[in-house]
This record gives C-alpha cells, sequence and structure tokens, in this order.
C-alpha cells in the first residue's frame, strides 16, 4: 500500500501538494501508478517510514468517522445488511443538476400507496443521502463511509405514528439504496425519490395531502467555483416554492459546514421576512450565537455528513425559519 501512495507522487515533494483531505489524493492516485521500491525516490521527498506511518494514521482516521456515523445510526441496525445484500457503489463526486436530463421532473407518486396514512404531516429532506468525498478505494473503506438516508430512516422510526418523511435525492443508486433499507426496516412512513429537488419540489409537495410541516436542506453540495453557483439546490424558485407549500407554523432547517454556502442560503430565506422568521425570534429554546447561527442541531440526530464535517473540526452553520401567518 505504502509503495503505491509513494510513487503516486514522485515528481513533487509532499510539502507542495495541497492536501485538504489526504484521503482524495490516496483515492484519486493509486490506481494509475505502478509500485516502484522507495529507494527509487530522490532522498528529498518523503521518507519510506514516514509514508508507512501517514498510511497508517490515514486509515485509522478513515475508520474513526465512519465508526461515529455507525454509533449514531446504531438503532437502525444496517450496515451489514447493504454491504452483504447490495454492494459497493461507485458514484461520481458532483453531479449537475443542470444536465438536460436532470431537468424533467419527477411523477408525483400515488401518496396512498407510498405512505401508510398519507394525511400525517410531512416532511422533506432536500439531497437526502449522502456521500463522502475522502472514500479510498485501495484501503476497500466506501462501502463503510457512504451511506443513504438514514437521517430520514432514523427520524420515521422515532415518529412513525405521526410524521411522514420524503427524501429527495438526485443520485438514483442512492435513492436504490435506501429504498432497500426502508423495506430491510418495514418502515411505512419513509419514501425516497430519484429526482432534482430544483424541478420537482413543486408538483411533489403540491400534490401531497397532509400538511407540509419541515423542509430540511443539510450539507447541500457545495459547488465551490463561482461560475457553478447556479448549480446550489437553494435558487429563488425553490424557495418561493417552500415557502408557499409550507403549513402555517411549519418550519425550514438548513445548514451547512461551508460558510459561504450558508450565507448564500441564508441570503434567501431572509428575504421572505413577511412570511418566514428565524426561530431566535420566536423560539427561545434553540440559542443562537452572536451571528443569528442556531447552535445545536434541533433534530435529536445529526446527519451523516455533519457528523463527518463535526469530526474533521468544522462548525456547522444552522438556521431554523418558522412560517408565520401576517
Ligand atoms: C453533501 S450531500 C449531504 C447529504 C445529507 N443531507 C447529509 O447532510 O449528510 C448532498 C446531497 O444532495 C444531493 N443533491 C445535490 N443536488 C441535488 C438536487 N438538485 N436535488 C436533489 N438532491 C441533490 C447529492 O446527490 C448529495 O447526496
Amino acid at each position: 500500500m505504502a509503495y503505491s501512495l509513494y510513487c503516486s507522487i514522485p515528481k513533487k515533494p509532499i510539502s507542495s501538494i495541497v492536501i485538504s483531505s489526504p484521503h482524495i489524493m490516496f483515492n484519486s492516485v493509486h490506481k494509475f501508478v505502478p509500485p516502484v521500491t522507495p529507494s527509487l525516490f530522490p532522498s528529498r521527498y518523503c521518507t519510506w517510514s514516514s509514508v508507512s506511518s501517514s498510511v497508517a494514521e490515514t486509515d485509522e482516521h478513515y475508520r474513526q468517522s465512519p465508526r461515529l456515523v455507525a454509533k449514531e445510526y446504531a438503532d437502525l441496525n444496517l450496515a451489514d445488511k447493504f454491504t452483504e445484500d447490495v454492494g459497493n457503489l461507485r458514484i461520481r463526486q458532483h453531479v449537475n443538476p443542470l444536465r438536460r436530463a436532470l431537468m424533467i421532473p419527477a411523477e408525483a407518486p400515488n401518496w396512498m400507496e407510498v405512505f401508510g396514512d398519507a394525511t400525517l404531516p410531512l416532511m422533506v429532506d432536500i439531497g437526502s443521502d449522502s456521500i463522502v468525498l475522502w472514500s479510498c478505494n485501495f484501503l476497500d473503506l466506501r462501502k463503510e463511509i457512504a451511506g443513504s438516508g438514514r437521517f430520514l430512516m432514523w427520524l420515521a422510526k422515532r415518529n412513525s405514528s405521526s410524521m411522514n418523511y420524503l427524501g429527495l435525492e438526485i443520485r438514483p443508486k442512492l435513492v436504490t439504496r435506501a429504498e432497500y433499507w426502508v423495506n430491510e426496516l418495514g418502515l411505512k412512513n419513509v419514501h425516497f425519490i430519484s429526482t432534482n429537488a430544483m424541478v420537482s419540489f413543486q408538483r411533489l409537495v403540491s400534490t401531497y395531502p397532509g400538511p407540509l410541516m419541515l423542509v430540511s436542506i443539510l450539507c447541500p453540495d457545495p459547488h465551490f467555483k463561482k461560475k457553478h453557483h447556479k448549480r446550489r439546490v437553494v435558487q429563488k424558485p425553490l424557495v418561493d416554492s417552500i415557502v408557499n407549500n409550507l403549513a402555517h407554523g411549519g418550519q425550514v432547517f438548513i445548514q451547512s459546514d461551508v460558510l459561504d454556502v450558508a450565507l448564500d442560503m441564508r441570503d434567501y430565506f431572509d428575504t421572505v421576512p413577511d412570511k418566514l422568521v428565524h426561530v431566535d425570534s420566536v423560539d427561545p429554546s434553540l440559542p443562537c450565537d452572536g451571528d443569528g447561527w442556531v447552535l445545536n442541531n434541533p433534530m435529536g440526530i445529526r446527519t451523516e455528513r455533519e457528523i463527518h464535517a463535526e469530526f474533521e473540526g468544522c462548525k456547522i452553520y444552522r438556521r431554523v425559519y418558522k412560517k408565520v401567518q401576517h
């Protein structure tokens, strides 16, 4: 393992490579580099022993974060079922939601067939599944790291007779797996739809028979480049649709571990003050920091991305809005 890693970067000293998460580099380089012996490397690059130890540390680092997720979702007892029966998934890190093929709105399902009781209040989670960008094929850990909608399943299990949960996820493979897990759990109050929420949210929620009480957008794909900001899921039409379909007293929960993304979402939801108020003005039980970010996750369970991000030491920027009648 260490051979492959080392010889993949023979022309650059290690210090010259920006490694925000070293795991990404391991993942991307190991495939095309033939192993060679450490003695072939110039001495100014790192030594054989330092490479070995960094791999060992990374290996341990890799394993810790999924373990935390597994612990948080232990009630669901799902990990083995997925790896044995569904297998590993190969998934692209980023999807362009503006691709023509993804701009077709999903048909609304027959809600009576989808949920045990389709009149229950509904929570919709946009971008409901999770992949972890630092997955590592050569350590064969991807299957431990990737998760699919467990956040919603956990909530559905807790509130099986009082609330329905709908996950909208653009990656079909993740939805396939999430639905597999839902069946395994025998839950009748959670459903996942593979769709681009930007174009399907309105059609889906407007046909749901019960009240829309909560919409969450948690750690959405950041699309860092400015020219790609239009790919971010939170855009004005979606915000308008959420606000218009939300029942009075219904809530919107947004969060990100990327400040720029959180600020972007915040700007959109702050601009409808006649309909949405931020929770700190109506509910003192959700304390905020000095900048108005909600300090703690109000759901009783963290999302998978949130667990990984907090493990990496990131702050989570949260806002919770409530729909009011003026
Ligand atoms: C970074 S993950 C976060 C997942 C989860 N909310 C969490 O916090 O662990 C973002 C998810 O949103 C999905 N996604 C991105 N754009 C989307 C869109 N336009 N509609 C639906 N899902 C989308 C991605 O496929 C990915 O699974």
